[in-house]
């Protein structure tokens, strides 16, 4: 990927996290600093997607594991990165149609509940930092032909990153604090 980006002479380096490990997350928040550079843009987008399929049965560990790499990891990546934030800059947190609390099923329990945690800290920090004029907003990227995803998913990767892109570039700097999916705000 690097390579990539470098061959079609986009300035491109990389810090090495893993988001369910909190010292993880410091280390690389400490070399960014390194870098003396400024965060225009942060995507929470890593996500682990375990389907045990039935609440009731579901053990503790899963949603413990779900809960910390998919809402807890973003809440500390975004605290870690924050000082390098730039006035302006723009927090985009891919969740999922699966988190909305006003269209839950029982698809993959511990998952939709660490989405939901993660619009709330979506909603949370978009209020913190709005005086800063830093817009966190949430996205669903719908049903994407990822490894998460699957092959009968009906959606490209470029389309699932369609909204996503947008809301890290273009979209109203004073739009925060919502949910989107196809640059439409949805329900939460
Ligand atoms: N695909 C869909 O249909 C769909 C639908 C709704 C929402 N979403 C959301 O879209 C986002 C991207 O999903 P995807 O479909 O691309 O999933 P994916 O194919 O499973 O990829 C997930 C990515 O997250 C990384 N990751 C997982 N745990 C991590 C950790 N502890 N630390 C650092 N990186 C970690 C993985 O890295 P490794 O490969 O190194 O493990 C991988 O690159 C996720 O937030 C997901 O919940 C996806």
């Amino acid at each position: 990927m690097l390579n990539k980006l470098r061959d079609a002479e986009i300035k491109a380096d990389f810090v090495q996290m893993d988001v369910a490990d909190e010292t993880s997350i410091k280390n690389a928040a400490v070399e960014f600093g390194t870098l003396d550079l400024k965060l225009n843009v942060l995507i929470n987008n890593a996500a682990i997607l375990e389907v045990s399929g039935n609440i009731t049965k579901m053990p503790t560990e899963e949603l413990w594991n779900a809960l910390n790499a998919n809402s807890i990891g973003a809440f500390i990546v975004i605290r870690e990165f924050l000082p390098f934030m730039a006035k302006g800059g723009r927090i985009v947190n891919v969740s999922s149609g699966t988190g909305a609390l006003s269209d839950m099923s029982t698809y993959a329990p511990a998952y939709s509940i660490s989405k939901t945690t993660l619009n709330a800290i979506t909603k949370q920090f978009a209020v913190a930092l709005k005086d800063k004029k830093i817009a966190v907003n949430s996205v669903c990227p719908g049903w994407v032909r990822t490894e998460m995803g699957g092959m009968n998913a009906t959606r490209s990767v470029k389309k699932g990153a369609e909204t996503i892109v947008w809301l890290a570039t273009e979209s109203p700097q004073n739009k925060t604090g919502l949910f989107w999916r196809d640059k439409k705000v949805i329900d939460w």
